[in-house]
């Protein structure tokens, strides 16, 4: 059996859909917080258990593979909240983990969750199992990357480099594909679009996609957080959000790798086609 946790989330819900394209109904397991949030599943035959990562349950009985979705809680001690769930799933009997870390996880990568992801993978590590750590490229929706830029005609964020920006639908249907045994790989991969683009790309795309100039404004960082706050977003959600950019300009997303589009046996989405559907 494999079991899915966080499948009442985005990711985690596409890629039992995803799943349910490829496996029996009845070899999939959902582990997850609310069970009636999972009721459509458990009505087309999966097994839904509650659990969570604080207390698992039995949600892990009888899987060989666990996709752990990381936590979502920034004021949750996600590394131990993982560590309990992977200790649940070691004591199950799993024989594989896939964890879903972050694309640039490196040590010095200033953007915060590296440390929690790069913290986890040294669990699973140590963990005896065999597992695969799915450092998935950024696949926040562009409105939230790029800002108003359609009713502004600017991108204004602070200075940034090169990111692999990627469909979450792209993650999902490679995840699925690795839980159903495509293809087998161990330790730290990079999930994401071929290509890093930066926001003068976007703007350049955004401004052929229109037939309006679309410009690129670069924000002073200090600039752009007292802007964060005067719009209602807590100082420390935007200085948060500030070392994305910070780890961006310093090119911790600058390289990307072919597992994802071997995966999807295409290319993943182009950013083009995506930014197309949002104009
Ligand atoms: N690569 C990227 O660009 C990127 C972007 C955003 C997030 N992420 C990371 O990737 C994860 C998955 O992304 P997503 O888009 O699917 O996020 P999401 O829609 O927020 O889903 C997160 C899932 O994690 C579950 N969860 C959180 N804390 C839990 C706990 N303590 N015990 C059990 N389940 C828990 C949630 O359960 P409920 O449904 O019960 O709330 C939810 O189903 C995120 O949680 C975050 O760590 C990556």
């Amino acid at each position: 059996m494999i079991v899915v946790t966080g499948a009442t989330g985005g990711l985690g819900s596409a890629t039992v859909e995803h799943l349910l394209k490829r496996v029996p109904a009845g070899q999939i397991g959902v582990s997850v917080r609310d069970p009636a949030k999972a009721r459509h599943f458990a009505d087309r035959g999966v097994r839904v258990r509650q659990g969570s990562y604080e207390d698992p349950g039995d949600s892990f009985a009888g899987a060989e593979q666990v996709l752990l979705i990381s936590g979502n809680d920034p004021a949750a001690d996600l590394v131990s909240l993982h560590r309990r769930a992977i200790d649940s799933a070691v004591a199950a009997g799993v024989r594989r983990i896939l964890y879903t870390s972050q694309h640039g996880a490196a040590p010095g990568n200033p953007y915060q969750p590296s440390d929690l992801h790069l913290a986890t993978e040294a669990i699973l590590g140590d963990s005896g199992v065999a597992w695969t750590a799915l450092r998935n490229g950024a696949y926040g929706p562009l409105d939230q990357v790029l800002g108003p830029w359609q009713r502004t005609g600017e991108i204004a964020q602070p200075a940034d480099g090169p990111v692999p920006y990627t469909d979450r639908a792209d993650i999902a249907a490679a995840t699925a594909a690795l839980l159903a045994g495509d293809r087998s790989v161990d330790g730290p991969v990079t999930l994401a679009a071929p290509n890093a683009v930066a926001f003068d790309d976007f703007a350049e795309i955004a401004s052929d996609l229109t037939g309006r100039t679309i410009t690129r404004v670069v924000l002073d960082d200090e600039q752009w957080v007292a802007e964060q706050i005067a719009n209602g977003v807590p100082e420390q959600a935007a200085r948060f959000m500030l070392t994305w950019y910070q780890a961006t300009r310093a090119g911790y997303f600058a390289e990307s790798g072919p597992l994802l589009a071997e995966l999807l046996g295409r290319e993943p989405r182009a950013i083009a086609d995506r930014l197309a559907e949002t104009v």
